[in-house]
């Protein structure tokens, strides 16, 4: 059922000039295993402060531009009541890499949220040592989510200066060892990528392997260094998501943010993507998480979960 393909298979299907039968294949293969599911899942982004550099992302901390927010932990237990309130399953808790917010803070607020919902939940807090993920994982948390943005080490370096490929894919390889349903993903388009790595970076997903996998175009920041950059290619995207699916035919893939952003989810959703992500995160905070320009529309939790669950419905899936 799992596809293994090489690296020059994943080259030459990537560029293929028409990609509609692969695309119709992840679907299948989504459908059989999966079945019509979509899932949508609440995405709070607790704190915007970062002590990294990395060269792509709004949030780097360099950057003087920004006014930066933790959110209190009673604000981030509220928001994920209100999450649940409405239907969601699961929340995801995102923020910078904010030493503020210790591995002790961060598992008191998932065993609250465990003890007043019964929702799973998701971190995306960066990169913490083996005993910090350990603690986490005994505090409650399901999931972990820490891309590994690119599979070029040597890229990976550049865009990174202040850790390295080894790094991540241990961190990875440790959330595995741990138990945790683990998540990666990787960005298309950054510059200095070509279809190899790209090829490389699914090859990592499955190799690791990734319960969850979160693909999304590199889209330039005016405030980072990478600021002329060109705009990752949407269909270029897709294609990896539907070759992730065929790699990876039980994962969790996203529709990622940064593909909807541009509009069209549904083309998503019929190539092999099985999952969406909401934020919900409060009105005064949600603009200065600005990881990447985007045009964001003030947060309903409600109002924009019905609309979601609309949405999917359209396209003859069925939310969750
Ligand atoms: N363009 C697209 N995606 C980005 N991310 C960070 N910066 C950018 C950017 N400029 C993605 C990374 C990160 C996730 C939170 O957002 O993949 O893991």
């Amino acid at each position: 059922m799992r596809a293994e393909f090489t690296q020059g298979e994943l080259v030459e299907l990537l560029g293929r000039e028409d990609f509609s039968p692969i695309y119709a294949q992840a679907d299948q293969v989504r459908a059989e295993t999966l079945g019509d599911t979509v899932h949508i899942r609440a995405l709070l982004e607790i704190s915007n402060h970062c002590r990294r550099m990395c060269t792509y992302c709004g949030l780097r901390a360099p950057r003087q531009n920004l006014t930066r927010y933790r959110m209190e932990p009673e604000e981030v237990v509220q928001a994920a009541c209100e999450a649940h309130a409405v239907g969601y399953r699961t929340i995801v808790l995102q923020s910078g890499e904010d030493p503020w917010y210790t591995p002790l803070m961060l598992g008191q607020l998932v065993s609250a949220i465990k003890a007043k919902t019964d929702m799973a939940v998701t971190l995306g807090c960066g990169e913490l040592g083996e005993e910090d993920y350990a603690f986490l994982k005994l505090a409650g948390t399901d999931r972990y989510l820490i891309k590994h943005e690119t599979a070029d080490p040597d890229l990976y370096r550049r865009l990174h200066p202040d850790s390295s490929l080894d790094k991540r894919v241990g961190c990875l390889r440790t959330l595995k060892r741990l138990g945790y349903e683990t998540g990666s993903g990787f960005m298309v388009g950054l510059p200095g990528q070509t279809l190899e790595t790209l090829a490389q970076d699914l090859l990592l997903l499955a190799s690791i392997p990734c319960d969850m996998a979160g693909i999304g175009p590199f889209l330039p920041h005016p405030d980072t260094p990478l600021r002329d950059g060109t705009a990752g290619d949407a269909e270029l995207t897709r294609r990896c998501v539907a070759l992730a699916r065929l790699m990876l035919p039980h994962a969790n893939l996203p529709a990622t943010t940064a593909l909807t952003v541009r509009g069209d989810n549904g083309q998503v959703f019929s190539g092999g993507a099985n999952v969406v992500m909401r934020k919900i995160t409060p009105n005064c905070y949600k603009r200065m998480y600005e990881i990447y320009p985007a045009q964001l529309p003030d947060t309903d939790i409600p109002a924009q979960r019905q609309q979601l669950e609309e949405q999917i419905r359209s396209l003859g899936r069925v939310p969750l």
